[in-house]
Parts: structure tokens; sequence; C-alpha cells
């Protein structure tokens, strides 16, 4: 399964672990006299200011060097330490509300692993720091979290604490700390009713100084915030279910927010496009989404098929309409889509009448002999072939990676809701020059996206060897 890459460049990476290390020492420094005692788990979340010191020192006694703590024992502490919730509590209807739930904040996508049992974990998570794998969510009693009782769970949600251990944030709690208690106890009944399956978890591959799991305590405290700034701006009752849906179901922001040197989301760039590993998620404001032609009706169809008359989803945005967008009642699908072009969306930008294509005559003959065949010679593509290239999103990006890496790379078969099934795309990465691809490139920029014939081949180099 695709990964929630995150991306930073060499620089950052290298100034971010400096800067790391420097905070922990500050914070080991102003604890070192005594190893405290860890605290009791707190049965209600405190306010978070008061929680911040006392966590710190305590995830420090548990993890400092020396100290005895591992996965495993801690992982038998926490089977031990707390009396579960029987999932026999729970009502039928809310085990099912909280199944909707779960598909909406799409645990599986961390918490699935593609030959694995739902929710038994191991899926890896690449980022700069290194590799995470999902844990194994199931109400096994040794291996997951059978032993956690709903305000357990709650706090793993709302402040990324375990009853072991702080969470890395890796596990979205930004987004889902916006979560109501309500639905968290929903989701809470609805894992416990799911299959315990006897998978251990597997060891986080992180590298120094991120393998430190109690500098996570400094994070929280610098970059935990109870809300997300918006993108969009508006009071409808269907812009306010979206924004719940996107920012703390959907954890949209996870992927689409720019992210600062310690993979902070940037909270002054809400939804403002990120590089992940390859594909970037793009600018999801409603100005950037209504240049590439967007509508509210469009985004509806995207989000429950994967496929709008913009183009298809691809890279890590396919796991998130399959696993998760899908699945969301016609009602949902509206609220999110108002939500990201807000109450007053912003008119579709047309394309241009009669782009000059007259000095792109390369460009174009490439395209008729390798891309024609499927995408169809005036760029609309064909049914149950291709998507359209004319007027496509990614054609009509101001950046031109995604473009560039979809046709160096092609896109591997994908399933679509309901009927929708097309042949997977092929990458041309061996078959043409960087020369092609930026004459290609400059030819759909131009004739089919409306945006300028800028790109050049050193861009394509790049990329190809990312
Ligand atoms: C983007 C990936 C991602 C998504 C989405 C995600 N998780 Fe996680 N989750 C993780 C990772 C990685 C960890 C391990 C973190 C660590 O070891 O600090 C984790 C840890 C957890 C834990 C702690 C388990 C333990 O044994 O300590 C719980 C509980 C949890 N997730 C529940 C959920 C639920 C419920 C959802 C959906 C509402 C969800 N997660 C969605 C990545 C994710
Ligand atoms: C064998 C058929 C085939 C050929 C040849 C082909 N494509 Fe595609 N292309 C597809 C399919 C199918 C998709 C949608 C894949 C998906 O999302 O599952 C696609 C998607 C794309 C996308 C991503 C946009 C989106 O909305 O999904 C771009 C960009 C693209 N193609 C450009 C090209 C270019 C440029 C060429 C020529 C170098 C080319 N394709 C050749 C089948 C093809
Ligand atoms: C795991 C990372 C990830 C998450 C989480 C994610 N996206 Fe994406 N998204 C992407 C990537 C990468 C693309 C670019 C590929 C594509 O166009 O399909 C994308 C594309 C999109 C597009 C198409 C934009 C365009 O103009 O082509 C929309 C709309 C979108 N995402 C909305 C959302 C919403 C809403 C959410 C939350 C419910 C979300 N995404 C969650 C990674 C993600």
């Amino acid at each position: 399964m695709k990964g929630y890459a995150m991306s930073l460049n060499r620089v950052t990476r290298w100034s971010a672990r400096a800067a790391w290390v420097a905070a922990v020492l500050l914070v080991a420094a102003c604890n070192d006299a005594t190893v405290p005692k860890p605290p009791e788990p707190a049965q209600a979340p405190k306010p978070k200011t008061s929680m911040v010191p006392s966590l710190v020192t305590s995830a420090m006694a548990a993890e400092a060097p020396g100290a005895t703590a591992s996965a495993a024992s801690g992982a038998a502490a926490a089977a031990t330490s707390a009396s579960p919730a029987p999932a026999a509590n729970a009502s039928s209807e809310q085990i099912a509300r909280g199944k909707y739930l779960a598909r909406a904040a799409d645990c599986a996508a961390c918490h699935t692993s593609a030959a694995g049992a739902p929710f038994a974990g191991g899926v890896p998570l690449k980022s700069p720091f290194g590799t995470f794998y999902g844990t194994n969510i199931t109400p096994d009693k040794t291996n997951g979290i059978g032993g956690w009782t709903a305000d357990d769970f709650y706090r793993a949600l709302h402040d990324g604490v375990a009853p072991d251990k702080a969470l890395y944030p890796a596990m979205p709690y930004t987004s889902y700390r916006q979560m109501t208690r309500a639905d968290s106890d929903a989701i809470y009944a609805y894992l416990m009713s799911v299959k315990p399956i006897a998978v251990p978890n597997r060891k986080h591959d992180l590298s120094f100084p991120y393998n430190m799991r109690f500098g996570m305590r400094v994070w929280d405290w610098m970059f935990l915030k109870d809300t997300l700034p918006d993108a969009s701006k508006g009071q409808s009752a269907d812009w306010l279910r979206g924004r719940y849906l996107a920012n703390a179901l959907g954890h949209c922001a996870e992927c689409h927010t720019p992210r600062g040197t310690f993979g902070q989301l940037d909270k002054a760039k809400p939804l403002g496009g990120a590089a992940l590993a390859r594909i970037a998620a793009p600018d999801l404001t409603p100005e950037a989404l209504a240049a590439r032609g967007w509508t509210v009706k469009d985004l509806q169809t995207f989000f429950g098929t994967g496929i709008a008359p913009q183009g298809s989803a691809f890279g890590e945005m396919y796991p998130v309409v399959h696993l998760s967008t899908q699945y969301l009642t016609p009602d949902d699908l509206r609220s999110l889509s108002t939500y990201l072009l807000g109450d007053a969306a912003p008119a579709p930008k047309p394309l241009p009448d009669n782009p000059d294509t007259s000095k792109l005559t390369a460009g174009r003959n490439l395209y008729l002999a390798v891309c024609a065949g499927c995408h169809a010679a005036d760029g609309t593509g064909k049914p149950h072939v291709a998507v359209s290239m004319l007027g496509n999103s990614t054609v009509r990006q101001k950046d031109p990676r995604n473009l560039i890496v979809a046709i160096l790379d092609g896109i591997e078969p994908q399933k679509f809701p309901g009927l929708e099934a097309m042949q997977d795309m092929p990458g041309f990465d061996r078959r043409l020059t960087d020369a092609q691809i930026a004459e290609l490139s400059n030819y759909l920029r131009v004739a089919y996206g409306g945006q300028a014939g800028d790109v050049n081949s050193e861009i394509v180099k790049q990329l190809r060897q990312k």
C-alpha cells in the first residue's frame, strides 16, 4: 500500500536533526535531577498546558537510556493496567456508526496492510525521519488494544498518548484531536467488535535522534493545537460538517498542508499543497481548485468515484478515495466539497479558447505517437481506457511535477468504485528522453491546461533522479 510519505529537503533535514537534538537535550537538562514516577494515566483528558511537563518527565523516565521499558513490556503493562470497557455495552447502531467514522477517518490506510487482517497493523509509512509501522489496533489483549478503555482510546486520538508511551505524530492525532468524544467512542466500539488478531507490532525503523520517543512530548508542546486553520470561508451547515470531515476525520491537511522543519503542519498555509515522496499533494485552497476547473459537483464525483472530468485519483490520493471517501454518504460528499471551495465558491476558470501551439510541433507529434492511442488525438480521453487530458487538473497545475512524474513512472492498475475500470498507464522513463518529456509536457500544458510551456529538460532530469 502506498504510504503517507512526507517530504523535507536535505538542508532542512539536517537542520531539523540538529535543532531536534538541541530541544531534546534542553528538556533533558531541565529534568535530570530526579527521575520522577510516571503519573497515573488520566481518566479524562486534561487541558494541554497542564499536561505537558508531567508527560515530558514520565516519558523520559520510561525511555531514558538504561530504563528497561521496551515496546514488548510496555504492551504487556498496558494489557494488565486497564480494565477494558466491554464491547458488549455497545449497541449495533453505535458499532455501525463507528465503522462509518473509521472509514471517513481512514484508519485502515495505516493500520491494515495489503496482505494482513483488518487493523492488524504492519503498514510501512515512509518519512524523512525513518519508516514507521502502523500498529495492531484489533482487540487482541497482548498485541492490540484489547486492554484499552474508551478513555485510553480517546487520549490516543486526542493527545497522542497511549497508556504506556507518547505516540509519534505519524499517527495523525494533530488532526484527530478535533474529533468529538462521541465519535471516538463509536470508533472504539467498532474496533472492539472486530476480530482480535495476534500479530505483534513491528519496531519503527527511525534514525537518531527521532528514535528517542520522549522527544515527542516536546513536539506536542510546540505544535499540537486545538484547532487547524481553515483554507476556506463559510458558516453554512454543509461547510461546518465539511470542516469536520476534512480536518478532524479525513486528515486532509496531513498530506495537503506543507510541513516545517520538524515535520509539523505549516499553519500559515492550510491545504496549500505539499510535495510528498514523488507525487505532490496539490494546493486545495478555493482559488487554486477553481483555477483548475473544480466545482462542488465535480469534487463530489471525484471523492465518490475517484474519477471526474478533471481526471482520476492516483498516487497517495488513490487509497484515500478507495478506502475512505468512496464510502461517504451523498450528504457528506457534498459537505466535504462545499468546505473545500467555501460557501461562496469561486467560479471555475475556463480554458483559453485557441491556445497557440504552433511552436510546439515536436511535442504534439510525440503526443500523437505515444499518448493519443489511449488519451485520444483531441485529448478528450476514451471511456474505460483513459482519462481526458483536456482540462485535466494535473495538466492544469502551475507546478509541472505531477504531470512529469506521471509520464515517467506511469500509474499502476487501479480499481474504481462501481463500473469503472481502466488499464494501467505505462511509465515512459525508458522510452522518452528528458528533452522529449519536456517537449511533451509543454505541449500538454499549453494545448490542454492553459499553462505556460516553461518546462525544460533539467526539471525532468531532477525528477528522474529523485
Ligand atoms: C497516517 C497513518 C495513520 C492513520 C491514518 C491512523 N493511524 Fe493510528 N497509528 C499510526 C502509527 C504510525 C502509529 C504508531 C505510533 C507510535 O508508535 O508512536 C499509530 C498508533 C495508533 C494507536 C496506538 C496503538 C498502540 O498500541 O500504542 C492507536 C490506538 C491508533 N493508532 C488508532 C488509530 C485510529 C482509531 C485511526 C483512525 C481514526 C488511526 N489510528 C489512523 C498511523 C496512523
Ligand atoms: C495504455 C494507455 C495509456 C497510454 C499509452 C498513456 N496513458 Fe496516461 N493514463 C492512462 C490511464 C488509464 C490513466 C488513469 C490511470 C488511473 O488513474 O488509474 C492515465 C493517466 C494519466 C495522467 C494522470 C492524470 C489523471 O487524471 O489520472 C497523465 C498526466 C497522463 N496519463 C499522461 C499521459 C501522457 C503524457 C502519455 C504519453 C506519454 C500517456 N499518458 C500515455 C492510460 C494511458
Ligand atoms: C496520503 C496523502 C493524502 C491524503 C491524506 C489526502 N490526499 Fe488528496 N491528494 C494526494 C495526492 C498525492 C494527490 C495528487 C494525485 C491526484 O491528483 O490524485 C491528491 C489529490 C487530491 C485532489 C485532486 C486535486 C487536483 O486538482 O487534481 C483533491 C480534490 C484532494 N486530493 C482532496 C483531498 C481531501 C479532501 C482529502 C481529505 C479527505 C485528501 N485529499 C487527503 C494526497 C493525499
